[in-house]
């Protein structure tokens, strides 16, 4: 290489980007020219700590989920971020739960614990986990048993109506799952629990949507719950926000390595030899701006975007990327999840104490339908505040509901939202006052074109292999004169075990930098070859 130093360009400052900018900053400080370019004008990309009213709230990731062995718990506890002196979101967030059906009735406990208890023996047999119940009414070494015997034959008789060609969806396995529990206790049962269970059913179906990010869960390949890891421990938010720990890793970086603003339009790279040794093998095109030389590229753009931007006619890569890469990245999903956070509003002489209220939607044909909802929010599953005593509420959306919130104004939200809620938790009092909404802010993580969507998951039709696939740097052979490792991949959707997550996109970020680390500590691109 001479005297010059490689160049390394990162291409987006979210988790992935931003970590392994710091592991390349903080290993071999002085071997490597490392810059970090990125479209949006704030670094975090799916991180997003935000202001509501006086609150500090996330409109991205929000959880560590599992602090053991979390790199995220790391650092957040290491920069002092898990304790703060102003309340922050989920500080507490396990109050009474009210489950409330859309006409209004209650939902007993007995019922919405027995079918949630269901659902999760389900959840837990295609994700290969034997979990420990909690002794509880609903939950019996009994039941426990008898779910999983069901969940059991569920399997099997998606198998078998599916065949072996086509995977079972998660989507399918359920509804297989209540049916078999219906056909083992429904006889002689009152048509209204079994409506009542239903709809409970469904709701867990929702918040499994939000998860996720499968719009429909008929979409999410059964299999591919089983590679799924998860970390140990409680999950937790983060008392500082969640950008304090993105800006942490960006603080320890040189001076100018990050470039806010650098949309990067064209990645030009040479997957076939490209002469002398001592000329860049990829240039950057940005959008209003001078081309960038680079030895190595590390593209941590959202599968979204790489979705929108590898097809024909719309790459962003020339030439464009091999069918292995694309085949993967349009078989594998990528879904729109969006935080709504709603300002309550009451008179100060007459606070009201909002519950943690889960909403049990029936069927869309059921004679209880209740026509002050919108079809919008018909598949939410809860309204609660994001913490005990606060004034803010927030609802989780996911698929066409999350990106049809997008496009509402915030009044439009407003009106529609306070009268379902009102409908629904005072409906034989039309004359009170009700709750009133006075602001609302969510996300808009479909339509933002830096996004296009939330997170990743494995579709019917791919599998963990297809997540194996998008980490895999370019170009696979290498002609006599041509280098190694041009086009890096890191980011949520290349981490084949914690995708979707903040330290999924972690990880991939360090995969990359101890790539490119082992490089030039092993002297050359032979280790790659084939
Ligand atoms: C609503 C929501 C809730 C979530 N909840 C959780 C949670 O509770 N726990 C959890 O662990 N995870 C959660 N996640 C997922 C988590 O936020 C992501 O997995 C993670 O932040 C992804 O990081 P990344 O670096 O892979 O991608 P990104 O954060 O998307 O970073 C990519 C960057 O590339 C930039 N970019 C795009 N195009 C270009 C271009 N052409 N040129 C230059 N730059 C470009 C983008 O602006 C972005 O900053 C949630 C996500 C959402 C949306
Ligand atoms: C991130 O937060 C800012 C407000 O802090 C907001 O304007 C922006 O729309 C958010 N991004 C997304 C994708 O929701």
């Amino acid at each position: 290489m001479g005297a010059k130093k490689p160049r390394i360009v990162i291409i987006g400052a979210g988790m992935a980007g931003l970590t392994a900018a710091h592991e390349l900053c903080t290993s071999a400080r002085d071997e490597f020219e490392v810059l970090v370019v990125e479209a949006g004008s704030r670094i975090g990309g799916r991180i997003n700590t935000s202001e509501f009213g006086p609150d500090r709230i996330e409109l991205g990731a929000t959880w560590i989920h599992g602090v053991g062995g979390s790199p995220v718990y790391e650092i957040a506890s290491r920069i002092g971020s898990l304790s703060s002196d102003r309340p922050w979101e989920c500080m507490d967030c396990s109050f009474e739960v009210r489950t409330v059906a859309e006409d209004g009735s209650e939902v007993t406990r007995a019922v919405s614990e027995l079918v949630s208890a269901l659902f999760d023996s389900l959840m837990d047999f295609a994700q290969g986990k034997a979990k420990v119940f909690e002794d509880g009414a609903c939950s019996s070494q009994e039941s426990k048993e008898e779910f999983r015997g069901i969940a059991a034959e569920a399997l099997e008789a998606c198998r078998s109506e599916c065949g072996r060609a086509r995977n079972p969806s998660i989507g399918s396995f359920l509804r297989k799952g209540l049916e078999i529990y219906w056909g083992r206790s429904g006889c002689g049962k009152d048509p209204r629990r079994n409506l009542d269970e239903e709809a409970v059913f469904a709701m867990n179906e929702n918040i499994q949507r939000t998860y996720t990010s499968a719009g429909d869960l008929s979409s999410l390949d059964f299999w591919a719950e089983r590679e799924y890891m998860t970390c140990s421990g409680e999950e937790i938010t983060i008392a500082n926000g969640y950008s304090s720990v993105v800006q942490h890793l960006a603080s320890v970086l040189p001076p100018g390595t990050i470039r806010i603003g650098w949309e990067v339009v064209k990645i030009e790279w040479h997957p076939l030899a490209n002469g002398h040794a001592d000329s860049y093998p990829v240039t950057l095109h940005f959008r209003d701006r001078a081309t960038i030389h680079a030895d190595h590229v590390i593209v941590t753009v959202s599968l979204g975007v790489l979705k929108a931007r590898t097809g024909p006619g719309t790459s962003l890569f020339s030439p464009p990327l091999p069918p292995f890469k694309t085949d993967a990245i349009s078989r594998l999903g990528f879904g729109t999840v969006n935080k709504l956070f709603l300002h309550l509003t009451s008179a100060a002489d007459n606070r009201v104490e909002f519950p943690f209220l889960q909403m049990a939607f029936h069927r869309p044909d059921s004679e209880f339908k209740n026509r002050a909802v919108p079809w919008w929010m018909r598949r939410t599953a809860s309204l609660s505040p994001i913490h005990r005593n606060s004034d803010v509420l927030l609802s989780w959306f996911a698929g066409k509901e999350a990106l049809h919130l997008e496009t509402l104004t915030e009044e439009e939200i407003l009106d529609e939202v306070s009268s379902a809620v009102n409908s629904m938790i005072s409906p034989s009092d039309p004359g009170s006052a009700g709750v009133k909404f006075g602001k609302a802010l969510r996300s808009k993580w479909g339509s933002d074109p830096l996004f296009l969507g939330s997170y990743s998951y494995v579709a019917v039709g791919s599998s963990g292999d297809d997540l194996d696939a998008l980490a895999v740097p370019l170009p696979l052979t290498l002609p006599r004169g041509c280098s190694a490792l041009q086009i890096m991949f890191a980011g949520e959707a290349t981490h084949r075990t914690h995708y979707s997550t903040t330290h999924g996109a972690y990880y991939s970020g360090i995969r990359e930098a101890v790539r490119l680390l082992k490089h030039y500590k092993c002297g050359g691109w032979t280790d790659y070859d084939g």
